[in-house]
């Protein structure tokens, strides 16, 4: 069976095809009929055992506009409360089946230890502090669109590093479509051991996101992730939002360096903390265009993980 566990799983020619089936899928989504009849008689469950609104609804809406029937669980209201375990969980589920599990779960690795269980292909939909491949797809879609090819672009990824499965995947993903990659955060919300892997795979890291700031192509802010950290953080939010917040001077500056830059955020975003709404609601903003594109890719996903093995289109 294959599987989307990883970024890493997917080469520069894959990365290429569900990028140019996802453009393809757009076009389905910009009809006023969408759906297609690809995965008529397929079965999706959208597992969830953390909170979502864009990766679990994209995913849903993705897999109803190819045609298969998708199922939510999610941790709440499931018998996992009371007391069943991850395994006879995707079990049970798996027993009904279904053909697809998208798995969202607070546990790195949850995918992969999932996909050893069943016979259903597995889609990591965020597993703890580890992966979002699927997030990193449709970020390098959005940004291509508006950027073209992201060869020897530079794109800044500022803020949590160290609480951030979206940081990993998009290593991984920008790497493999050749983009300069910058990692801006302030010592504090660097992981251990980024040193090491950063000149293992040839990123750059930065403290100052002013020094760096007027070099970008694009700009992507990462959220803070106040629900992993057992204490504070840096060392008051108000002094996060000074060192390394996308204010409006910052917005200016990186305007007035570049005006084509590009501004991302994989959601959901904490306005007034790491991006002010000036830079969040911006024309250089692609913040919307990355949930629009979350259908087109998973849309590409799906197509390629089911449909391929039928030869259905
Ligand atoms: N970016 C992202 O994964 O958002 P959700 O948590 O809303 O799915």
């Amino acid at each position: 069976r294959r599987h989307l566990l990883s970024s890493a799983d997917l080469a520069l020619p894959q990365v290429r095809a569900i990028l140019d089936t996802a453009a393809e899928m757009h076009g389905v989504q910009q009809r006023e009929v969408k759906k297609l009849p690809t995965l008529r008689g397929r079965t999706v469950v959208n597992l969830f055992f953390e909170d979502s609104t864009r990766t679990r609804s994209s995913f849903e809406i993705a897999g109803k506009w190819l045609s298969a029937d998708v199922i939510n669980i999610s941790g709440k209201g499931s018998s996992t409360s009371k007391g069943e375990s991850l395994r006879d969980t995707v079990l049970t589920v798996a027993a009904m089946g279904v053909d697809a599990l998208v798995i969202r779960h607070h546990a790195s690795g949850a995918a992969h230890q999932v996909s050893q269980w069943v016979d259903a292909h597995v889609i990591n939909a965020g597993d703890g502090m580890h992966e979002h491949p699927t997030q990193a797809l449709l970020d390098a879609y959005t940004m291509e669109r508006r950027l073209g090819s992201l060869e020897g672009r530079h794109v800044l990824i500022v803020g949590d590093l160290t609480h951030s499965r979206v940081v990993r995947s998009n290593l991984i993903t920008l790497k493999t479509l050749g983009a300069r990659v910058t990692l801006v955060a302030p010592p504090t919300l660097m992981p251990s051991g980024i040193r090491a892997w950063s000149q293992a795979e040839g990123f750059e890291l930065s403290h100052d996101f002013d020094a760096v700031l007027p070099t970008a192509d694009a700009v992507m802010m990462l959220r803070v992730q106040r629900e992993r950290m057992s204490g504070g953080f840096f060392p008051t939010a108000r002094e996060y939002t000074v060192g390394y917040g996308l204010t409006r001077p910052r917005l200016d500056t990186l305007v007035a360096a570049n005006p084509d830059v590009v501004i991302c955020h994989p959601g959901p975003m904490n306005r007034g903390l790491e991006i002010g709404a000036d830079a969040a609601d911006a024309a250089q903003s692609l913040i919307l265009d990355q949930v629009s594109a979350g259908v087109a890719v998973r849309m590409s996903v799906l197509y390629h993980l089911l449909a391929g093995e039928e030869g259905a289109a």
